[in-house]
């Protein structure tokens, strides 16, 4: 028999008291990404029909952070106006979901470590009975400290009396350490009329989602649980130190995985800080204090010192990244050196052999291959040849106020120290700019300009070496 659609509801409306935050628990970040885009992530594994996410609190910051993966087609959101507990957020979906009979996936926003494997055995087994068929399927696990989660109650054969909140449960109940994950399949039919039910009798006057296994079974309808072994993989996230415990372990089992599999050393790897999507290759070594952030690539032999950040950025191999630097969204190509104190940011690649020094700042700009800046420089929207030098001090002056404007610098050009480049400006291959020039209009190839602002003082043989007007 065909088995009937699956739609997955993830609820994440609440805003998370425990966390004692402005922000909604399912924005906190874990290795780097919203707590709900790690479950949305599981969730489309499994090719479902549709995922629902449940928003109420920060709603508007909550669709944004998904919609920057999910499209349309994917993931839709749907509004609980009041937070009134997890039974009224399924609710909320019931028109989106009561079209047709379907399985209903129903997923917590704070539950971020779970697999899709997971899911997919929850929901194969939810699926495996068909006579009669399974109408709730509840995923549980074993704590050694159960406290603050629903427990699971087993008749004496062991099948499901009904889930107990902790504010609700007796001394008896608590003692049980088998919990619910917040994670179940249900019929879709067998859901809402059993919804319709539940009352918020409780201790918090809330509707629980936790009710309706006990409605159905009372109903005579079939309940399972799939007792789960790893209890880490889902257990929620109510407070600021078990995220950070999270964190902690999402980071060490990341870098055991370079080490290990990888080959890259890592001096202190207590103390660097890599996302789970990155990759490093072989032999490079890390440094303590060093992040290494969202979908960046590190390629091998390279050395990355104590205090730089690495955000969504590609480093070739053989490349040196040295103390306290920060690249953001840039490139990095085999044999460069960067740093001490250097800033690229903004879509900046550097070729092969390119060197940048000391506080100098990169932003949207091209430096061609065995180029040097090594001090205190900013380059800014600018096109740099190869084997050009920068000297100290130099600053394309990119924006007139109102808009910014491109530099180029060609090939074997020497930049004397201190030169502004009032932009939009070319300086063509093989010119040089005396130190403290101001050159606000186009040096032509092979021409020494100097001076406030900036004129030509001569030509320059093609062959003749070239001195920049200050030494480097
Ligand atoms: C819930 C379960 C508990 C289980 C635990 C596992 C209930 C009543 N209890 O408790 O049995 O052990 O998860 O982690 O379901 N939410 C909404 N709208 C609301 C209320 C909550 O969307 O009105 C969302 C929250 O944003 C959160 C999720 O539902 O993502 C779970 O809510 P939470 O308040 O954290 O439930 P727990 O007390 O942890
Ligand atoms: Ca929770």
């Amino acid at each position: 028999m065909k088995s009937p659609p699956l739609d997955i509801l993830i609820m994440a409306a609440g805003l998370g008291t425990r966390m004692r935050s402005g922000r909604a628990k399912v924005l906190h970040q874990l290795d780097g990404l919203p707590l709900i885009v790690h479950v949305c992530r599981a969730a489309a594994q499994l090719q479902p029909r549709m995922i629902y996410v449940i928003v109420g609190h920060q709603a508007d910051e909550v669709a944004a952070a998904v919609g920057k993966e999910f499209t349309a087609q994917t993931v839709r959101f749907i509004k609980q106006a009041q937070q009134r507990g997890t039974g009224d957020a399924v609710m909320s979906a019931r028109i989106a979901l009561s079209g047709s009979a379907s399985t209903v996936m129903v997923l917590s926003g704070d539950v971020p470590l779970v697999r899709s494997e997971t899911l997919a055995a929850l929901l194969e087994q939810h699926r495996a009975a068909t006579n009669p068929p399974t109408s709730c399927t509840i995923l549980s696990v074993k704590l050694d400290n159960p406290t603050g989660y629903g427990r699971i109650v087993r008749d004496s054969a062991g099948r499901l009396l009904k889930i107990v909140e902790q504010k609700d449960a007796n001394e008896e109940e608590r003692q049980l350490r088998e919990i619910n994950a917040g994670l179940y399949c249900f019929d879709s039919w067998a859901l809402f009329q059993a919804l319709a039910r539940v009352q918020p009798a409780n201790e918090q006057g809330e509707y629980y989602l936790t009710d309706v296994p006990a409605i159905l079974s009372a109903q005579g309808l079939a309940v399972e649980v799939l007792l789960h072994s790893d209890a880490r993989e889902v257990s929620g996230i109510n407070t600021r130190a078990e995220l950070a415990e999270f964190e902690n372990l999402r980071r060490r089992s990341a870098i055991r995985r370079l080490m290990n599999d990888g080959g890259v050393t890592f001096i202190d790897p207590s103390n660097a800080y890599i996302s789970s999507e990155a990759q490093v290759g072989r032999d490079t070594v890390i440094y303590p204090g060093v992040s290494i952030e969202g979908k960046s690539y590190v390629g091998e032999r390279c050395e990355i010192r104590s205090g730089s950040r690495i955000t969504n950025s590609r480093l070739g191999n053989g490349v040196m990244v040295k103390d306290h630097c920060v690249v953001v969204d840039s490139e990095i190509a085999d044999d460069c050196a960067i740093g001490p104190f250097a800033h690229l940011r903004m879509n900046s690649r550097m070729e092969n052999g390119a060197v940048v020094g000391n506080f100098v700042e990169v932003k949207k700009t091209r430096i061609g291959r065995g180029t040097k800046s090594m001090h205190l420089t900013y380059l800014g929207d600018a096109v740099i040849g190869e084997k050009t030098n920068i000297g100290a001090g130099t600053v394309t002056c990119n924006y007139d106020g109102k808009d910014k404007h491109q530099t180029v610098i060609e090939d074997n050009v020497r930049i004397g120290s201190d030169t502004m480049l009032v932009a939009p400006v070319r300086v063509g291959s093989g010119s040089v700019t005396g130190a403290g020039s101001v050159v606000t209009e186009d040096v032509p190839p092979n021409t020494l300009v100097a001076g406030v602002p900036a004129k030509v003082k001569k030509q320059l043989q093609p062959e003749e070496p070239k001195r920049a007007g200050n030494r480097q």
